[in-house]
């Protein structure tokens, strides 16, 4: 493309620009951001699905005090379980669903090039409904711009150091990854974030390549060494064909593959998945197997009132078979809204999004994340039982 009339003067200008712009939007959000907020709570019917014993056998260790009695509200009703109270009773229950010795954990990447193709609020979200079930989730941002971190309450540019991310460990000045795992608020739920400066591992990698193409392997060591204290990881990497998202495609022993079905979205998907087995192809070459305990996508975004993306629903499945998950995730109006103010749905409240909305959304976001979590428990030999009297296997 010529930059004909364009100098490089005024493009400072308008980086001037758009960098004042930024700051402005951040500064707006963190005005916005409710300062602290509360944590997610559940009722007790939901909390004894959840935990997976009866409403009363739940009340019964309350009141034995086995277990916590959840916080009264102003007007003195009860204002459900936390997460964290629900994991202390499951531990009490012994029905916490954890992978067992000999199950190994999953390091999962939601994948696609293309930008904008839902894979932050599919990381964000699955993971959250994965910390719900009761797992140790890690959520790796592996993407500069910093999304998935933001939903977390962060201003990445401002919050977030360098020193904070996997950027001195993928450049070899940290020899173990642990540094950069900070909890959320969020019970069993831990994140490394990101910040702009990530970027710069871009560069580091593609210049210590030249001498060693198994710095390529690093993130995949980095996440091995904190095998111990997760059952799944899921990284969210950037939307381009870079040496991050290599070494997320290398670190990872599964991938979800994000599929918006717009036009243009289904053919550049389509583009994504050609160009990753190109890739995938040469870096086994260059570095050996690359072997997926699952691959599958993930249909997302689906605006049921479309014509053609109904259409498409239809016909994805036909010819991609069972490579395409069997629900899709809707496209929820507001969504975005709450995600500026660092929730996720699972977190908006009515003032975010009207009460139906959310519902819906949660019950389509939930329909995708139990899909995934089956495949999970299909890669541990302790769950194969309970998934065959569930029918599943
Ligand atoms: N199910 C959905 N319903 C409505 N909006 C959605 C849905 N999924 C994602 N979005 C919106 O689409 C936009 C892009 O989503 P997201 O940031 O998750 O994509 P991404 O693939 O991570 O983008 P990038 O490539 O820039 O990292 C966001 O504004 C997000 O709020
Ligand atoms: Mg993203």
């Amino acid at each position: 493309m010529s930059m004909r009339g364009v100098t490089l003067d005024q493009l400072a200008q308008l980086v001037e620009r758009a960098e004042r712009l930024r700051r402005l939007i951040h500064q707006t959000a963190m005005d916005e951001r409710p300062q602290e907020s509360p944590p997610i709570r559940f009722g007790l019917k939901e909390a004894s699905e959840l935990i997976g014993r009866s409403p009363t056998a739940i009340r019964d260790a309350e009141t034995s005090g086995k277990i916590p009695t959840p916080e009264l509200g102003d007007n003195k009703r009860r204002l459900g379980f936390t997460l964290d109270e629900i994991n202390v009773a499951r531990e009490y229950f012994g029905t916490r669903l954890c992978r067992q010795a000999g199950d190994e954990p999953v390091c999962l990447a939601v994948s696609n090039f293309k930008g904008g193709s839902s894979k932050t609020t599919t990381a964000v979200h699955l993971a959250q409904y994965l910390a719900i079930q009761g797992l140790r989730v890690l959520l790796v941002d592996a993407d500069s711009q910093g999304s998935a971190t933001q939903t977390f309450g962060y201003i990445p540019d401002d919050e977030i150091e360098l020193e904070a991310t996997m950027y001195p460990f993928l450049v070899g000045s940290e020899k173990d990854l642990r540094y950069a795992v900070r909890p959320t608020k969020w019970s069993g739920l831990s994140l490394i974030p990101a910040s702009l400066d990530l970027y710069g591992a871009e560069y580091a990698i593609a210049r210590a390549i030249t001498e060693d193409n198994r710095v390529l392997n690093r993130m995949r060591s980095g996440i091995a060494g904190l095998r111990d204290d997760f059952d799944v990881v899921i990284i969210d990497p950037p939307p381009a064909l870079g040496m991050i998202s290599l070494s997320v495609m290398r670190a990872a022993d599964a991938l979800l593959i994000t599929m918006p079905v717009g036009a243009y979205d289904l053919f550049s998907t389509i583009s994504y998945l050609n160009m990753a087995h190109q890739v995938l192809e040469s870096i086994t070459e260059m570095l050996g197997h690359t072997e997926y305990k699952f691959l599958r996508i993930l249909i997302t975004r689906l605006d049921e009132s479309s014509e053609v993306q109904s259409a498409m629903t239809e016909l994805i499945p036909e010819h991609l078979g069972s490579f395409v998950l069997p629900v899709a995730v809707k496209k929820t109006a507001g969504l975005d809204r709450a995600g500026m103010k660092g929730r996720s749905l699972y977190e908006a409240g009515p003032e975010d999004i009207p009460r139906q909305t959310l519902k819906r959304g949660i019950a389509s976001f939930n329909n995708a994340n139990e899909e995934i979590f089956r495949l999970i428990r299909r890669c541990w030999p302790s769950h194969m039982e309970s998934l065959r009297s569930e029918g599943i296997l």
